[in-house]
């Protein structure tokens, strides 16, 4: 298989890492985790990562395939931030991807496919700026050639995970719906939405 990349081949390539410090309170700290890509040689790694991290597992050949995916965004964290890439920890994840419009591809919708940060790194503004940075990374899709204006964020979270309601809501998101016996378990979950400005 080809070496995966974050970002599909058909669209600009990107930074290998975020410039979005500046966008948070961390912003000052330079010992704030570093947001990068995720090849698909961090594959297991991100696999273990979610296994501690969120109470849902994937296997490997799903993550495998979202990394590879055309209009897929994986954007992980890694601490310490000098030693991004090999020596540093995975500290969090954030999946996504651009799903167009049936009958308009110039329009599009995120959906935010998972979220996690590491238990000892919560509550200091990385699910935050990992959000920021997908919502960038998704706006950044549109090319003179395929051009997509992103409309809204939208995802389903366990409608029981009081502290990712809580986060989602802080950051914009509304409640849209309740999906009954969502989830495997027979769990319902919540289907949440941020819309966001579009250029007239
Ligand atoms: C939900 C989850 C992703 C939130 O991650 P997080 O990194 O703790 O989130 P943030 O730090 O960005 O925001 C949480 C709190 O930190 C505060 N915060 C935000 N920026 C901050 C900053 N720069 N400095 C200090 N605190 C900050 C937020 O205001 C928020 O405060 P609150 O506790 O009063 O609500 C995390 O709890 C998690 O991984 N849970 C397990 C997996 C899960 O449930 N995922 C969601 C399912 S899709």
């Amino acid at each position: 298989m080809a070496a995966a990349v974050l970002f599909p081949a058909s669209l600009h390539a990107p930074p290998s890492t975020f410039p979005l410090r500046q966008r948070c309170n961390l912003d000052d700290d330079n010992r704030a985790p570093q947001l990068t890509s995720c090849p698909s040689r961090d594959v297991p790694a991100l696999r273990s990562f979610l296994a501690h991290n969120l109470p849902v597992s994937y296997t490997e050949s799903f993550l495998l395939q979202l990394v590879c995916a055309r209009d897929a965004y994986i954007i992980v964290a890694r601490d310490p931030p000098a030693a991004a890439g090999s020596g540093s920890t995975m500290v969090g994840v954030i999946a996504g991807k651009l799903a167009r419009s049936a009958n308009n591809r110039a329009r599009a919708q995120g959906q935010v496919m998972l979220l996690a940060v590491a238990e000892q790194h919560r509550g200091r503004g990385l699910a935050q700026r990992l959000l920021a940075a997908l919502e960038s990374a998704l706006r950044g899709a549109a090319t003179l050639s395929d051009p997509v204006v992103l409309t809204s964020l939208v995802l389903q979270v366990a409608a029981d995970n009081a502290r990712a309601l809580a986060f989602y809501h802080k950051n914009g998101f509304t409640d849209e719906r309740c999906l009954v016996r969502y989830y495997r378990d027979a769990g319902d979950a919540m289907l949440m939405r941020k819309p966001l400005l579009v250029p007239v």
